[in-house]
């Protein structure tokens, strides 16, 4: 069993605790290919989603996984709470844990949220995405995606392409990677990469067309609109051109070679159209994966016993 109460930074789990996790989601993901998608686990437990930022799969992803484990699932926007009238995070946290919630998921533009939230409160907290820090979620559900298609994790080449200076995909995922024995590059203009990239723990590559034979899989990442400052680039069809991937950088990909992204997808920009379509992205695999990974985690977290798996 997972000796830690929070999720917050991947880092923070052993390659044991990761593999229980996805082995723990692997179940899980059977129940959701069952009619009847509901187990009794966290009967009479509360689980607040807290969002303070934009999220359409990760907070439905949340939401779906907590309710097929039977507990009752309270969604907060920023729009709709109290840190929008001047709340401090910090009475955010006392005021929840003050109606006897046993976890929390939130997302905010803060990077190191979810810590400071951990540290006002009782109840667990998962980091839903931090700013430009971290998304452990979604990293595990990556690695629960390689490891369903390609049979493993460990020994891979992962290129992740994009912008590795502003997305907090890259920040868990380089991570859990090199956690697991695989070997990220990570990949993009010098405009978008952070000022040290190496510290980043991966091999760094300013092009993709050297990189891409070697890759086993293809991660593409979405220009982060929202963080940038100043525009980064000439213009997105010539980021499209250097780094997207098309129907003829597909032909220079490894024979069985995946394309991944975490969505939202800038369709025409990060990917063509068929090569979002193609049989080789594995987008919507991801997406489904999400919920099971996510059951397994909050299942971990809040103790793990009767999951009611096997009935
Ligand atoms: C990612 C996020 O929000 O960081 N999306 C997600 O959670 N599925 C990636 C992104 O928005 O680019």
């Amino acid at each position: 069993m997972i000796k830690h109460k929070h999720l917050i930074d991947i880092e923070d789990y052993s390659k044991e605790e990761i593999t229980e996790i996805l082995d723990t989601a692997k179940s899980f993901k059977e129940v959701n290919d069952r009619a009847i998608k509901k187990l009794p686990t966290l009967r009479g437990r509360t689980i607040i989603n807290l969002f303070m930022e934009a999220s359409t799969r990760t907070r439905t992803s949340f939401e779906i996984a907590g309710k097929r484990l039977s507990g009752d699932v309270i969604n907060f926007s920023a729009s709709s709470s109290s840190t929008s009238k001047g709340e401090t995070l910090a009475d955010t946290a006392e005021t929840l844990d003050a109606m006897n919630c046993d976890l929390v998921v939130v997302r905010s533009k803060q990077e190191g949220a979810p810590r400071l939230l951990a540290r006002h409160m009782k109840a667990h907290v998962v980091n839903g995405g931090d700013g430009k820090h971290q998304h452990p979620t979604q990293a595990l559900l990556d690695a629960f995606t390689i490891r369903e298609t390609l049979g493993r994790i460990e020994g891979l080449t992962i290129g992740i392409v994009g912008d590795i200076a502003h997305s907090r995909v890259v920040g868990s995922l380089v991570r859990l990677l090199k956690i697991m024995g695989a070997s990220p590059i990570v990949i993009g203009p010098p405009t978008l990469m952070p000022a040290c990239p190496e510290l980043l723990g991966a091999r760094v590559s300013y092009t993709l067309d050297d990189v891409l034979p070697e890759l086993d899989i293809v991660y593409m990442l979405r220009i982060q609109l929202e963080r940038l400052e100043a525009s980064p680039l000439p213009s997105l069809r010539e980021y499209a051109m250097l780094y997207g991937i098309n129907t003829k950088r597909m032909r220079s990909m490894k024979e069985d070679a995946i394309i991944m992204h975490p969505g939202p997808i800038n369709r025409g920009v990060e990917l063509t159209a068929e090569a979002a379509d193609s049989d080789r992205a594995v987008i919507l695999d991801q997406v489904n994966s999400g919920v099971a990974v996510r059951m397994a985690v909050m299942y971990l977290l809040l103790g793990g016993e009767g999951s009611g798996v096997a009935s």
